[in-house]
């Protein structure tokens, strides 16, 4: 038997490049080895964003659509929806009876968030009770391991005390998951600020040829070279380091030399680049079309996948009940 992996996504926006070289690279590797579970946290995105939720359901699918096109298959692992399994929620409320509350005010995001989020009210219980969910999240299919960016890992260290605490409590039923460090590499935006979609400076999957194109063109470069005779310095290029993650080692070397004596100019650099990137995206956006020609596929692969997670889920809980022996 594989071992479970287990790992959730709030439907925050379309997938970036940042987004696709970490997690869901990591994802799909995984896919293969691991039995996996894959789900989008849409009640986890209502912690925050509770007054106004309308965008959550249109966001859940465009994302379910980015993974597919990115590689998640759904003849391998399993894909669902946090809020079709309404289990998850009452796992919540069971384990939210035995969780002291000072262990959910102790993690770090708790307070990081309510201040980077001032303009909204967190002062709620379900924003406490987030890791709660998760845990159930992680507790309800007896994950082994928990992919997670380093962000996350006091959350799967808080699911591994609660597993514990309902172990003694109860009935040693749950297994403590393990963190799996998702190793995120840093990609620059268009304007070199961290690629991020708050900073407005994001290459999505979603974004056609020509707009990827565009996006590069106008992306920002070594600020000393304003004319095509300076010479640039590509260790301080965003571009450039795109190109370390894109380009094939001749390019990478050819721009390197060839920056720096102002034999190649910014414009063909970043063509080369953006060939790049449309030869490796173009698998995806193939995947994407299709997706889009097919109508119920995406709804085939939720129900699919919630049914499946339905089973694990039911015995998880009846196993939860009897332990409590309620
Ligand atoms: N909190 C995670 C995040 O924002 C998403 C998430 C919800 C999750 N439930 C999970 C991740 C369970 C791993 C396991 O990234
Ligand atoms: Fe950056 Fe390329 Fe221009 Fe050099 S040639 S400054 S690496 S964009």
């Amino acid at each position: 038997m594989k071992p479970r992996v287990l790992s959730g996504m709030q439907p925050s926006g379309r997938l970036h490049l940042g987004n696709l070289s970490g997690a869901l690279s990591n994802w799909t590797k995984l896919q293969d080895t691991y039995e996996g579970y894959f789900f989008v946290a849409d009640w986890h995105a209502l912690s925050t964003n509770y007054a106004e939720p309308t965008q959550i359901k249109t966001l859940t699918r465009e994302m379910v659509i980015d993974w597919l096109s990115a590689g998640l298959d759904p003849s391998k692992a399993t894909i669902f929806i946090q809020s079709d399994l309404p289990d998850h929620a009452v796992l919540h409320v069971l384990l939210s009876m035995i969780t002291p509350i000072p262990w959910l005010e102790r993690i770090p995001t708790y307070k990081e968030q309510q201040t980077q989020l001032e303009d909204r009210d967190l002062s709620t219980y379900g924003f406490l009770g987030y890791p709660i969910l998760q845990t159930a999240d992680v507790l309800m299919y007896n994950a082994d391991f928990v992919p997670v960016g380093i962000d996350q890992a006091p959350h799967v260290e808080l699911t591994r005390a609660i597993a514990r605490r309902f172990n003694s409590l109860y009935k040693p039923i749950f297994k403590e998951p393990q963190t799996l460090l998702t190793e995120v590499p840093k990609l620059p935006g268009t304007d070199g600020r961290k690629m991020s979609k708050s900073y407005n400076n994001a290459i999505y999957l979603s974004d056609s040829e020509e707009t990827l194109r565009e996006k590069l063109r106008t992306m920002v470069t070594d600020p000393a070279r304003k004319r095509r005779t300076d010479p640039g310095d590509p260790d301080i290029c965003p571009v450039f380091d795109l190109h370390k993650v894109y380009s094939d080692t001749p390019v990478i070397e050819q721009v390197n030399a060839e920056c720096r004596t102002a034999k190649i100019g910014c414009i063909d650099c970043k063509r080369f680049l953006a060939n790049a990137l449309v030869t490796q995206l173009n698998p995806a956006w193939e995947k994407g079309r299709a997706i889009r020609k097919s109508p119920t596929m995406v709804d085939d692969v939720l129900q699919e996948g919630a049914k499946r997670a339905r089973v694990t889920a039911s015995a998880t809980m009846q196993e939860v009940r009897d332990a409590i022996g309620i």
